[in-house]
């Protein structure tokens, strides 16, 4: 028995040493030297490899459940919720002193088959949908600070996607453009009117069709006193997209959605190679400071987030065969120059205000 006291002891002294020092990561004060907080997108099944929570903690400020809080997962059955994956990274964070971000609400994957495969009417989507939102926000109310309501409802070219939510069948707004989205904020704000509600999009960094869409539907939104704070930006991107054309379309798009009032957040980044050559990493790093570097100049750009921060866990290589390396730490947890890269950054010249 003195043995057990005595290894708890050792483990929580050890505890409280090791967190005590380990929230203070380099890129972690870099970030809040340009007033902005980074985040990372987290995966609970990791918390165990110690490497992984290590830098987790460590160098970022802020954490969002890379699955855990998707429809499928934390409502996998009617009437059955499970949170205890997502609570599992929500204490960690707020262990470390790290802000939550949730993702997501309204989403056309990752819906479970009681949902999808379901044959439900509008009406009664309309009442699942409304009641999984409030559930859900209403359990994390005071610990989540800003939700991704509705995510990836445009098409590329500007059109809505036709989705279960939309209008196969949809929660009855069918053919009503953007009302869905409306009724999908305003029960979210209902849920936890303290949470800030963001719609979030890829493929929306620079000006075009679809972050033309987004923009006219923000501004319709503000217009009419629907509860829209914020956008959120993913960039999944890769080095074609490095060019002074696209970073400058990048920092004038982030402008025109400053001007609506809205915060802006880069939620997703990650730069994705075909190759871990040099020459590869060395662009890449030079990416990660661009993106950060517009992000730091615009006020209203408040976080950026990469999706998870080693190679090892990264989706890429399942989503994008053949490519891989789009994060800042190696599969081995070795700082990649990306990281580099992007800690000078985030100390070079911060905003004014
Ligand atoms: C991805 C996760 O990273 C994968 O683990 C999962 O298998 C599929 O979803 N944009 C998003 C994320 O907003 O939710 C997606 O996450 C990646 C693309």
């Amino acid at each position: 028995m003195p043995g057990i006291v005595a290894t708890l002891l050792l483990v929580s002294l050890l505890s409280c040493h090791v967190s005590g020092q380990r929230t203070n990561g380099p890129l972690r004060k870099a970030a809040v030297t340009g007033h902005i907080t980074l985040g990372t997108a987290a995966s609970a099944r990791h918390l165990e490899d110690p490497n992984y929570t290590g830098i987790l903690v460590s160098e970022f400020a802020q954490l969002e459940p890379e699955n855990e809080m998707k429809f499928a997962r934390v409502h996998p059955e009617r009437g059955q919720y499970d949170f205890r994956a997502a609570d599992a990274l929500v204490s960690l964070a707020r262990a470390h002193g790290m802000a939550v971000r949730g993702h997501t609400l309204v989403w056309h994957r990752q819906v479970p088959p009681w949902v999808s495969a379901g044959n439900f009417n509008p009406l009664q989507l309309n009442a699942i949908l409304r009641e999984h939102i409030a559930t859900v926000m209403q359990h994390y109310a005071g610990r989540v600070y800003a939700w991704d309501v509705v995510k990836e409802a445009f098409n590329d070219n500007g059109s809505l996607r036709d989705t279960i939510w939309y209008d196969q069948p949809g929660v009855g707004y069918a053919g009503m453009g953007t009302r869905y989205i409306e009724q999908a904020l305003v029960w979210a704000h209902r849920a936890d009117s303290n949470a800030k509600l963001f719609y979030n999009d890829y493929g929306a960094e620079v000006g075009n069709a679809k972050s033309d869409a987004i923009y006219a539907m923000a501004q319709d939104f503000k217009q009419h006193g629907v509860p829209l704070d914020g956008i959120g930006f993913q960039a999944h991107v890769d080095l074609a997209s490095d060019t002074p054309e696209r970073l400058s379309s990048f920092a004038q798009n982030l402008q025109r959605f400053a001007s609506l009032g809205l915060e802006l957040h880069i939620t997703e980044l990650d730069i994705r190679l075909r190759d871990g050559s040099p020459a590869s990493l060395a662009a890449q790093a030079k990416f990660y400071a661009d993106i950060a570097k517009i992000c730091v100049q615009q006020p209203a750009c408040k976080v950026l987030q990469t999706w998870g921060f080693t190679d090892r866990y990264s989706w890429i290589p399942r989503y994008y065969p053949g490519m891989g390396w789009a994060l800042l730490w190696d599969a081995e947890y070795h700082a990649k120059p990306a990281y580099f890269g992007l800690l000078t950054a985030l100390q070079g010249p911060s905003k004014s205000f």
